[in-house]
């Protein structure tokens, strides 16, 4: 190969250098560190589908306060699933709109509807400090620091769901046991965010 070939292989490779990295810039966030996160959206959507369909029985059977209260939380976990969008992506990676599926629509009882709600939310922390531990030990402390939102407000969001599992056996359900229950779960959130020392969304 004469000396101009040379040249232009050089210059082309250089370019294709150049293509690859405008198509794949350089990131931080891991391909695991990725997926882990894409399923932590899958778990935040499945909250957020899942608590609606709890409004929609509690509207239904008159539990009026309950229906608000979880309507309130389905927007929040929309609002918790768009954070981890937005942080995915801006770090390179791509957040996934997930699949939800198998939502519960029917309950026995109020108190079933927040049985599940609280076995959600532990299933919810567990998932974080996975991905929390993971972090750590990659040493991503982007994404770790990141997580501390969430480390916080799974705090806030179990003090909400055992108290209001705990009324249950407080209240009673019999006679207006159930009306009480259900005007209780309203000062719910003031109580969260009194015991927690915070306010949280
Ligand atoms: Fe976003 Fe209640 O977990």
């Amino acid at each position: 190969m004469g000396e101009n070939g040379g040249d232009i292989n050089l210059r082309a490779n250089e370019k294709e250098t150049m293509k690859q990295q405008i198509v794949t810039p350089k990131r931080s966030l891991t391909k695991e560190t990725e997926d882990l996160l894409n399923k932590q959206i899958v778990m935040e959507g499945t909250s957020s589908a899942a608590y609606l369909s709890m409004a929609s029985w509690c509207e239904t059977k008159g539990y009026e306060t309950s229906s608000q209260f979880l309507y309130k939380h389905s927007e929040e976990e929309r609002m918790h699933m768009l954070k981890l969008f937005h942080y995915v992506n801006e770090a390179g990676g791509h957040a996934l709109q997930p699949e939800v599926s198998k939502i519960k629509h029917s309950f026995k009882s109020l108190r079933e509807v927040f049985d599940n709600v609280l076995q959600h939310e532990l299933e919810v922390t567990q998932s974080i400090n996975q991905i929390v531990d993971h972090c750590f030990k990659i040493k991503d402390f982007a994404t770790f620091n990141f997580l501390q939102w969430y480390v916080m407000e799974q705090r806030e969001e179990e003090v909400l769901a055992r108290r209001a599992v705990e009324l249950f056996d407080l209240i009673g359900e019999d006679g207006v046991g159930l009306w009480m229950i259900d005007q209780e779960i309203g000062k719910l959130e003031a109580y969260a965010a009194k015991t927690s020392g915070q306010m949280g969304g």
